[in-house]
């Protein structure tokens, strides 16, 4: 077998690899959830208390005006938080129906990010390809351009059996398989893949260090393993997404914790391209030769 590579990659103006001082000073998650939890805290509690308290001395009347005007509030807020939770749900492990709309989007809004992160790698036409967290099975089905075998896994039922639908034609000739697993635990043997890509899905992998030592055993020593994302925390205006991100149960990531974690894993010739502009990622670490 081949193994992957790390291709040449035009940059722009404001885009660089990183620098050990590239790391952003900020709160930690954990404090920006404290103050998160706070804000709620006083919106749930605080709201209430103020309507009990005008509540007192009030007429009927008066009390059913006040009541009819806070039902509308109660219902929007409680709407608001139903589709918040069925967004962050979909996006994490897209399930059922409205999964399938969200696997249709992703499909299209992560095309450009994964052609710019494909093109930091190459790998000859004999190559094993694994993609994990692989969603609806766009990028599948252009790194079968690139290899020629190519596996996909994803932990949800819903975004295999679209990944499956996209690639019967690759499936059929014995290009592409494509399976329902978790990237804790892959359904692999050691040492049988040349390169591995993870696009828009490592922050949301419940261990990162153990997760990139389970891809590490995967790849044959030689072998790539390339993380491509739409953010990060050094990116500018990244405040705005610090709540969706927390609100995703996603891990937000500097530049320095991504090398961090490719380093605990065990790789090594450890790069980061990055567009601080667009918010693009692209980590690209290899597992030693033996
Ligand atoms: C935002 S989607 C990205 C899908 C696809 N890679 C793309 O670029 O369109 C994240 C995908 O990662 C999958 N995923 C998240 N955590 C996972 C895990 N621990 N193991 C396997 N797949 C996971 C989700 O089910 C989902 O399909």
């Amino acid at each position: 077998m081949e193994q992957a590579g790390k291709g040449t990659c035009r940059r722009s103006h404001d885009t660089r690899i990183l620098t050990k001082s590239g790391s952003a000073a900020g709160p930690t998650n954990v404090e920006l959830v404290g103050r998160l939890r706070q804000l709620a805290a006083l919106a749930i509690y605080g709201a209430p208390a103020a309507q009990i308290g005008r509540w007192a001395g009030k007429t009927r009347e008066e009390r059913h005006r006040m009541v009819n005007r806070l039902v509308p509030n109660v219902m929007t807020a409680v709407l608001t938080i139903a589709a918040a939770a069925i967004v962050v749900r979909q996006c994490r492990k897209p399930w059922s129906l409205p999964g399938r709309l969200f696997i249709w989007l992703m499909n299209r809004t992560h095309a450009g990010v994964t052609r710019w992160g494909l093109r930091h790698v190459t790998v000859g036409p004999a190559a094993t390809i694994l993609d994990v967290g692989c969603g609806g099975g766009r990028t599948i089905r252009a790194l079968a351009g690139l290899g020629q075998m190519v596996h996909g896994i994803d932990y949800s039922a819903t975004s295999v059996a679209a990944a499956t639908r996209a690639n019967a034609d690759l499936i059929a000739a014995g290009r592409v398989d494509i399976r329902k697993a978790g990237v804790s635990q892959l359904p692999f043997a050691d040492a049988c893949v040349d390169l591995v890509t993870a696009v828009e899905t490592h922050y949301y992998w419940p261990d990162p260090v153990h997760d990139f030592q389970e891809v590490y055993r995967v790849l044959k020593p030689g072998g790539t393993l390339l993380v491509i994302a739409e953010t990060y925390r050094d990116q500018t205006f990244a405040g705005l997404l610090i709540v969706p991100m927390l609100l995703l149960r996603a891990r937000y990531l500097t530049l320095d914790e991504h090398r961090a974690i490719f380093s605990a894993a065990g790789f090594t010739d450890i790069e980061i391209d990055h567009d601080q502009r667009k918010g693009w990622i692209c980590g690209i670490a290899r597992r030693p030769a033996a």
